[in-house]
C-alpha cells in the first residue's frame, strides 16, 4: 500500500516536472518573441506588402518568404541573424506589420483648435498637405508629444507607402490594435488652467470633464474597459482630473512622480522623452579636451519635494575647479546660454527636481554632454530596448551627497571612457528627436514601438476581463454592454 502510494506520488511529481519544463520552454518562446524589436527602429526594409494589397505577417526563413497566414501566428524557429533578400535582419524571422491605430474624431477644441486652428466646413482635422498649424514655441514645446504623434497618424493616411510606417491610422476600430485619444492635454494645462473672472472652471478642467464623458461612452471603451486606449498626459500636471477616471488606459507620461501606483506604472504605461530645448549639436567635432568645463548644471537650486539634493550638491561642488553651477530658468536667453554651456562641458548634472524627470536630461543628450543622473525614481524612455548605462552615469542620491563622492567619481572617468560614452550619445541622440515628418528611429517612431510592445499584454488583459462576463452583448439600442475594469487591475 505504502509502495503503491509512493509510486503514484513519483508519477505525479514526474508529471509535474515535465509540465514545469514545458511551461519554461513556452515562456522562453514568448520572451524571445516580444523582446526582439531592435532599439534603432523597425527596419524599413523589413516590411512587406503582399500581392493582394493586404499587409500580413510574413515568416522569413533563409531568404525564402512564406506567408505566416495572419498576425503573429506560430513562433518561428529561432535562427540567429537570418536575413531577407535585401539583407535586412528580421526580428526572429517575423516581419512586423504597422501598428494599427484608431483615432477618435474628437472636436477640434481638444486638439488643433487649441492651436487657434479654425475648422472650416465641419472638418475635424486640418488638411496637412496644405497647412500644418504650429504648436506654440518656448517651454510649451517640452511636452509637445501630443502634437507630433497626432500629426504622424494624420500623415499615415496620405502616405504613398503606409506599410513602411511604424503606425498607421485605421478607420475601423475593430481592426485596430490600439485606440488613440487626441487631446492636447499638456497644451491645455499650460495655456488654459487659469480661471478667468467670468468662468466658474478653467477651460482645462471643462475639457477634461467633457473628454471623460465622451470617451467612456464610446463602444470602443466599453469593449475594452479602456485598456487599449492611449491617453497623452506628458506634462506632470496635465489630465489632473481625468487621470483618475481614465486610468485603465495606457498613459504616455514624462514620469510617474505625481501618480499613485495603481493609476500609472511602468507595466501599463509608456514614458516619452521631453522635447529638448537647447539646439541639437550638429557636426559635433568637440572632444574630451576641447570641452573645458568638467561638470555643468543649470536650474534653480531651491525646489520643493524631492529637490533637497540640489542644495546639498551646490554646497559640495561650488568651490570645485571646472564645475559650473548656473541658476535661473530657461526663459529668455537662458536656453541659448545653457546650450553653449552644455556643448562645452564633459558631464551634465541631472538632479531630481520637483518631479523625478526633467527636460535637462534631454538637453544634455542633444548636446552630447554625458548625463550624470541623480534621481533615484527616474523612469527613462524606451529602457526596455536601450541601456542608459552606456552613455549616462547614475549616482544614488544617498551617495551623491557624501563629501567628495561625486566629484571624485567624475574625475576618475578617463578620456577613453568618456569618449566611448560621447560616441554612444551621438548614436542615440536621434531616438530623442521629435519632428514632422517623422524619421526612421526618431522619438515618434520609438514611442509607437513602445506602444506596440504593450499590445500583447493589453489583449490578454481584455480577454481575461471577459472571464466572468461571457461575451460582449449587443443591446437593443445598438450599444454594447460595458465590461467594467476590476478594482485592482492593471
Ligand atoms: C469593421 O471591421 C469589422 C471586422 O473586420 C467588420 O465586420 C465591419 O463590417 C467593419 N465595419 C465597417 C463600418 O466597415
Ligand atoms: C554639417 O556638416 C554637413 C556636411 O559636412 C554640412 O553640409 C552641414 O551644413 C553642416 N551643418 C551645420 C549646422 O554646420
Ligand atoms: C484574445 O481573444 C481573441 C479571440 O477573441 C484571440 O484572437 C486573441 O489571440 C486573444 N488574445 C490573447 C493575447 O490571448
Amino acid at each position: 500500500m505504502a509502495e503503491k502510494q509512493s509510486s503514484s506520488v513519483a508519477r505525479k511529481s514526474l508529471g509535474l516536472f515535465l509540465m514545469t519544463i514545458m511551461l519554461f520552454v513556452l515562456s522562453w518562446l514568448f520572451v524571445l518573441r516580444w523582446t526582439c524589436p531592435p532599439p534603432r527602429s523597425l527596419d524599413r526594409k523589413s516590411f512587406f506588402r503582399s500581392s493582394n494589397g493586404v499587409s500580413r505577417t510574413i515568416l522569413v526563413n533563409n531568404g525564402k518568404q512564406s506567408d505566416g497566414g495572419g498576425r503573429e501566428e506560430e513562433p518561428p524557429k529561432r535562427e540567429q541573424g537570418f536575413q531577407d533578400k535585401d539583407g535586412a535582419l528580421t526580428c526572429n524571422g517575423i516581419v512586423k506589420e504597422p501598428l494599427k491605430i484608431f483615432m477618435y474624431d474628437l472636436d477640434p477644441e481638444f486638439h488643433f483648435g487649441l492651436l487657434n486652428w479654425k475648422p472650416q466646413g465641419g472638418r475635424v482635422w486640418p488638411d496637412i498637405r496644405t497647412q500644418i498649424p504650429l504648436y506654440p514655441g518656448g517651454l510649451n514645446l517640452q511636452h509637445s508629444i501630443e502634437y507630433w504623434l497626432t500629426l504622424d497618424l494624420l500623415a499615415s493616411e496620405i502616405s504613398d507607402n503606409p506599410n513602411n510606417r511604424v503606425a498607421i491610422r485605421v478607420q475601423n476600430s475593430s481592426e485596430a490594435d490600439l485606440i488613440f485619444v487626441p487631446f492636447f492635454s499638456s497644451l491645455s494645462y499650460n495655456r488654459f488652467s487659469k480661471v478667468n473672472p467670468h468662468q466658474k472652471k478653467s477651460r482645462n478642467k471643462v475639457l477634461q470633464a467633457k473628454l471623460v464623458k465622451f470617451v467612456t461612452a464610446q463602444k470602443e471603451w466599453k469593449i475594452s474597459g479602456g485598456r487599449d486606449h492611449i491617453i497623452l498626459a506628458h506634462h506632470p500636471n496635465s489630465m489632473l482630473d481625468a487621470r483618475m477616471q481614465l486610468w485603465p488606459a495606457i498613459f504616455i507620461l514624462a514620469d510617474f512622480g505625481r501618480y499613485p501606483l495603481n493609476v500609472a506604472n511602468v507595466e501599463k504605461d509608456v514614458i516619452a522623452p521631453y522635447r529638448h530645448m537647447v539646439k541639437s549639436y550638429v557636426n559635433d567635432t568637440s572632444d574630451f579636451d576641447s570641452r573645458k568645463t568638467l561638470l555643468f548644471f543649470q536650474g534653480s537650486i531651491y525646489r520643493k519635494d524631492g529637490g533637497f539634493a540640489r542644495q546639498e550638491l551646490f554646497y559640495l561642488l561650488k568651490d570645485e575647479k571646472d564645475v559650473h553651477f548656473s541658476f535661473g530658468s530657461l526663459k529668455n536667453d537662458g536656453v541659448n546660454k545653457a546650450g553653449q554651456g552644455m556643448h562645452s562641458s564633459k558631464f551634465c548634472l541631472n538632479i531630481a527636481g520637483d518631479t523625478p524627470s526633467s527636460n535637462r536630461l534631454f538637453d544634455a543628450i542633444a548636446s552630447h554632454c554625458v548625463p550624470v543622473i541623480i534621481s533615484d525614481d527616474i523612469e527613462l524612455p524606451y529602457e526596455g530596448v536601450l541601456d542608459y548605462s552606456e552613455f549616462c552615469v547614475f549616482v544614488r542620491t544617498s551617495d551623491a551627497v557624501k563629501e567628495k563622492y561625486l566629484i571624485n567619481l567624475i574625475r576618475s572617468i578617463n578620456k577613453k571612457e568618456w569618449t566611448q560614452m560621447w560616441e554612444k550619445l551621438k548614436e542615440v541622440e536621434p531616438l530623442f528627436e521629435y519632428q514632422y515628418p517623422a524619421k526612421d528611429g526618431d522619438a515618434v517612431q520609438m514611442i509607437w514601438q513602445s506602444l506596440a510592445r504593450k499590445v500583447p499584454s493589453v489583449k490578454m488583459k481584455i480577454n481575461k476581463s471577459r472571464r466572468f462576463s461571457n461575451t460582449v452583448v449587443p443591446q437593443k439600442d445598438g450599444g454594447l454592454r460595458s465590461i467594467p475594469a476590476p478594482k485592482n487591475f492593471w
